[in-house]
């Protein structure tokens, strides 16, 4: 279809409204959405998991970091329609019943946040970082974390409370 000057009218061909399938926190969802919502609202406005933040919506702030499949990504960044059929975890997947993963535990000991908006994201990209296992010192924490911006300034607790729990799982591999 050609609009009056020419230019062609692609929005006529796309599906309003697509089916997809997503397992969210060990529990699979359906849900009907337009083909450009990004995983972020998906989650969001149609699943109800606030957990997730919206910072910047633009990839550069991190408080939508989720674990698709195990690895973690800005949700922002990502549409919905492109995961049709992964494994999602979000921040509220991370507990087991009433016993918190060790890293939201190690966060609440060493106090790494203040307003808490950045928290979600940061802990669900640390769990992405300790799978990665690449992170050994404090450097490589800080450095692998650079995509998760702290507006209220929490690095130093925020890196001590991950490096405890990456020190922490070396000590009982090493038993
Ligand atoms: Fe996704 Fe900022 S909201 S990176
Ligand atoms: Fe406020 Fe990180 S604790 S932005």
């Amino acid at each position: 279809m050609k609009l009056e000057n020419g230019v062609a009218d692609i929005s006529a061909s796309l599906p309003s409204k697509t089916l997809i399938t997503l397992k969210v926190n060990g529990t699979e969802k359906q849900m009907e959405i337009a083909p450009w919502t990004t995983l972020l609202d998906a989650l969001r406005e149609y699943l109800d998991l606030t957990g997730t933040k919206k910072g910047c919506d633009h990839g550069q702030c991190g408080a939508c970091t989720i674990l698709v499949d195990g690895k973690r990504i800005n949700s922002c960044l990502t549409l919905a329609i492109m995961k049709d059929d992964a494994e999602v975890t979000t921040i509220e997947g991370l507990a087991q019943g009433e016993v918190l993963h060790p890293l939201q535990q190690a966060f609440i000991e060493h106090d790494a946040f203040q307003c808490g908006y950045c928290t979600p994201g940061q802990i669900c990209s640390a769990v992405g970082l300790m799978a990665e296992g690449r992170a050994e010192t404090a450097d490589d924490i800080r450095e692998l974390m650079s995509g998760n911006i702290c507006r209220c300034g929490a690095y130093p607790n925020i890196v001590a409370a991950i490096q405890e729990v990456i020190q922490t799982g070396e000590r009982k591999a090493e038993q």
